[in-house]
């Protein structure tokens, strides 16, 4: 598997950045085009600028041969090659994973929230867990387990038709199992890393995540169209 990372703050000149468009699909283009912000237009961009860099770099591709369709919920996935990915964004940061098995990502950024207003969404037993910590590690306890729940969501790629209730983690230790009664497919594994002040989970069907996440300055990617 691999995770790669990039910033939305750093500038970006007009010339690179029609470039970056030019070798995107079309579909995704024309998304870009319509966005309103900015900052909107450089997530999406760079989330598929990564995804072309990671395939054509370690699997040997060409940028044509990457079609990306997109699923029933919405998930987009590579049509003609056994290459799975996801992406996410939060705050400044863009995300892809990409792996030979199927894969969920999301990243958040870690903002003082008042958690009482939305844990209720949570399944009961991981409601318990989080006021089961000490007050100063509510906060980060919440992000881990709203992300895992959000990347086991676009694991499974089905979206919002799962209730977030139906499902529940729990931990022991450095281990994270999924508990869902639905048991609707291979329990996948989960991996979870901090960057600057983002919480990151990764859920895949196997175990081979990356130590580290590489941080990619979109500036110096250079795709032939
Ligand atoms: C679309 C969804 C998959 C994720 O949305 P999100 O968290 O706002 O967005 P993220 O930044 O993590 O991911 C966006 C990317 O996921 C991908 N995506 C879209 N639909 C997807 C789906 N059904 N499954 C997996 N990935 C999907 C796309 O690549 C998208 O990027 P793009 O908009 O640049 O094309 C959807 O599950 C959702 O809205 N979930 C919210 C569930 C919820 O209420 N969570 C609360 C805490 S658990």
């Amino acid at each position: 598997m691999y995770i790669y990372i990039a910033n939305i703050e750093n500038t970006i000149s007009y010339e690179h950045f029609k470039y970056l468009l030019s070798i995107v699909s079309h579909k995704t283009k024309e998304r870009i085009i319509q966005f309103r912000f900015l900052e909107d237009a450089k997530r999406t961009l760079f989330g598929e600028v990564m995804l072309r860099a990671i395939v054509i770099k370690h699997y040997g591709t060409s940028n044509d041969q990457i079609e990306i369709a997109t699923g029933p919920y919405g998930k987009p996935y590579i049509k003609n090659l056994p290459i799975q990915f996801n992406i996410s964004h939060s705050g400044k940061w863009v995300m892809c994973a990409v792996s030979n098995n199927t894969v969920g990502a999301d990243i958040e950024q870690i903002k003082k929230i008042d958690i009482s207003q939305i844990i209720h969404y949570f399944n009961q037993k991981e409601y318990e867990y989080i006021l089961s910590q000490v007050p100063e590690l509510r906060l980060e306890t919440f992000y881990k387990i709203w992300t895992l729940k959000e990347s086991y969501i676009k694991w499974l790629g089905a979206g919002l038709s799962i209730s977030l209730k139906s499902f529940y983690f729990s931990f022991d230790n450095l281990k994270i199992t999924i508990n869902d009664d639905a048991a609707r497919s291979k329990k996948p594994y989960f991996m979870q890393y901090l960057i600057d002040g983002h919480i990151i989970s990764i859920c895949c069907s196997v175990d081979n995540f990356p130590f580290n996440i590489t941080e990619v300055n979109i500036n110096e990617i250079q795709i032939s169209r």
